[in-house]
């Protein structure tokens, strides 16, 4: 092996095509702490991508899956102690505390940078450092921010080529001045000379750290997913909400769909959902046989950068370009489209691998094959998952590929100036109290219901499954500052577009998830949701009715389309109820996460709580 001489740094070795002195300097302090054995500048080809990952099948730590399966596609399985987001390991190292709020794990930058550099002196030792420029959005988009990411994870410069604009050209925009965001992640490895590397190396001591004001991004010790791949919940959420904040503009961790009728109108909403509670599906609906001729196209399925455009109207682009969605529970009904995206080209990372080398997740199909070999390697079959309760695919498991793949795809994905959004729908995870729709009277109604949106938490983060928490706009883990003043940064966009002569987004809250007294969920969800969207769309164009009460508006049961399935009115009735009691213990946790935010908290929501609460109480 090539290694620099004991206490030598490795050559810089950049290609002539980056111009930028201040990206180098940068490069070489960084090798000169890390003290990778080698540095390793992606270019972004495809010839390289395989390249990387044939290296990673030789390490063992990826498979190749059946090329007449699935062409060109891969498994990884993680180490099984790094397996998801540590949002208790997520820090926002602000100056003041206050502007990392409450919401936030928070320590002074110095005392960070102290840890942080004695934790990556020398933890790329023995490994390649790769140089992974990237664009989130359109490169050369007014709209879009470069990222360039310092990794010793070969896993992670395969995925950012997936999920970003990564490579050589990035460095065109770059030129000489241009700025980028500073992304430093290591696995937090080290090896020293001889010693053989594991499948999935990680690091048990875990940070992921955001300096707002420098706009730097610095993570250790995992390789998993939004821990690693730096440009999507550390770039594209954390940092690109300060930036938000600071230049007038939303950085959210919503989907953005485009849906046409037959008469060929055409709106975009964007809709947010905490972590695992089927933004991707929504994204990619495919509407009921009864609703011929509707289309829904998909934008993005998970972040969305959103900005004033001159008209007044809320421009939206996906910053990512690609899916890191969660496996286990697709399958073709729940979205097909999906599942003919996954056909090919396609990095899975904790599913099963079957026996004749194509993958399985729980959900994917009806039956489970036979045998498989699960996440962790190990033999599994139905049976013995009966007596076990082991999944055969670990509950986050997650596939990463290209947009492009996607067959509803929306002709202006890529448009560097983004869509015009009609909507805002915001959704929780919800067994009881929330109801299948609701409607805000205005804008401020609105942020009110997204501020104190509650969901049952799930396995895209580490920790207790299925307890409620307040998740405010599906941003807790993703707020890159203080949460009252993300609230109030929301009012002021309202206020902004408000003095436009354009429309203001309308603002719905939703809750596919109300059970019966048997667990089963009572709404069919998925496409069926088509249903509720059409309602929402026929409100913003003054086509359909409903009822005003406590919340906002809701529609009766003959306000939404039923033909092709059978729902009854007892149905209905169970998912749009409003149990005073269930409402009264709500506000109860409203009244707990406000006091929790009372600094900077905005005065409006208090007052539109208070009215609630009136007409609760009458
Ligand atoms: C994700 C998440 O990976 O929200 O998108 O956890
Ligand atoms: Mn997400």
């Amino acid at each position: 092996m090539n290694r620099p001489v004991m206490g030598g740094v490795a050559p810089l070795n950049a290609p002539s095509y980056v111009k930028q002195q201040k990206l180098l300097n940068w490069v070489a302090e960084i090798a000169a702490l890390t003290k990778p054995d080698r540095i390793y500048w992606c270019d972004g080809s495809q010839e390289e991508y395989d390249r990387l990952c044939a290296e990673m099948v030789a390490a063992g730590t990826m498979k190749k899956l059946n090329e007449a399966k699935r062409p060109n596609s891969y498994l990884a399985c993680s180490d099984p102690s790094d397996v998801a987001r540590v949002e208790d390991r997520t820090f926002i190292c602000s100056e003041k505390q206050e502007d990392a709020g409450p919401t936030n794990n928070w320590m002074a930058p110095a005392e960070m940078r102290t840890t942080l550099n004695a934790l990556f002196d020398g933890c790329m030792r023995g490994r390649t450092m790769y140089v992974v420029p990237f664009s989130m959005g359109p490169l050369g988009s007014p709209i879009a921010h470069i990222g360039v990411e310092l990794s010793d994870s070969p896993y992670v410069a395969v995925n950012m080529r997936i999920m970003t604009r990564m490579g050589k050209a990035v460095y065109d925009v770059l030129g000489e001045t241009g700025e980028f965001v500073p992304c430093v992640h290591t696995v937090g490895k080290p090896l020293a000379a001889g010693e053989q590397d594991v499948p999935w190396p990680c690091n048990p001591t875990k940070y992921i750290v955001h300096y707002p004001e420098t706009r730097e991004i610095w993570s250790f010790g995992s390789g998993y997913g939004g821990n690693a791949l730096l440009g999507k919940k550390c770039f594209a959420l954390r940092i690109a909400s300060t930036m938000g904040r600071d230049q007038g503009w939303l950085a959210e961790h919503m989907l953005i769909l485009g849906v046409e009728s037959p008469e060929g109108k055409k709106h975009y909403v964007a809709a947010a959902f905490p972590s695992a509670c089927g933004k991707t599906n929504f994204a990619m609906l495919i509407p009921p046989k009864a609703f011929n001729g509707w289309k829904v196209t998909t934008i993005g399925d998970d972040i969305a950068w959103i900005k004033p455009g001159a008209d007044g109207r809320l421009y939206a682009i996906n910053p990512e370009a690609g899916y890191f969605g969660v496996a286990p529970g697709t399958n073709m009904s729940s979205n097909a489209n999906c599942m003919s995206s996954l056909n090919a080209n396609t990095i899975f990372t904790n599913v099963a691998l079957t026996d004749d080398g194509d993958v399985w997740w729980e959900g994917m199909t009806k039956e489970a094959p036979a045998h498989l070999i699960d996440w962790q390697g190990k033999d599994w079959t139905p049976e013995s998952a009966k007596e076990t309760g082991r999944k055969a695919a670990h509950p986050n498991a997650r596939f990463t590929v290209s947009a492009t793949q996607n067959p509803v795809i929306d002709p202006a994905w890529d448009d560097p100036a983004g869509v015009p959004i009609s909507a805002f729908i915001f959704g929780g995870r919800r067994s009881t109290t929330v109801p299948l729709v609701t409607e805000a009277r205005d804008w401020v109604e609105g942020v009110y219901m997204a501020a104190t949106m509650g969901s049952e938490t799930t396995a895209a983060a580490a920790g207790q499954q299925g307890v409620v928490r307040r998740d405010p706009f599906a941003m807790l883990p993703f707020a890159g500052y203080n949460m009252s003043d993300y609230f109030q940064h929301w009012l002021n966009i309202g206020k902004k577009i408000e003095a436009s002569p354009a429309e203001q987004p309308k603002i719905f809250c939703v809750n596919w998830f109300r059970t019966d007294e048997n667990g089963k969920f009572v709404w069919p969800g998925f496409g069926d949701n088509m249903r509720v969207l059409k309602w929402m769309l026929d409100r913003i164009e003054g086509k359909a009715g409903g009822v005003e009460h406590i919340f906002g508006m809701t529609p009766r049961y003959d306000d939404l389309k039923w033909d092709g399935i059978d729902f009854t009115r007892e149905q209905f009735d169970r998912i749009t109820s409003i149990d005073t009691a269930a409402w009264e213990a709500e506000l109860k946790l409203h009244a707990e996460l406000f006091d929790k935010l009372k600094h900077n908290l905005p005065k409006e929501l208090a007052s539109t709580k208070a009215e609630l609460e009136k007409r609760l109480a009458a």
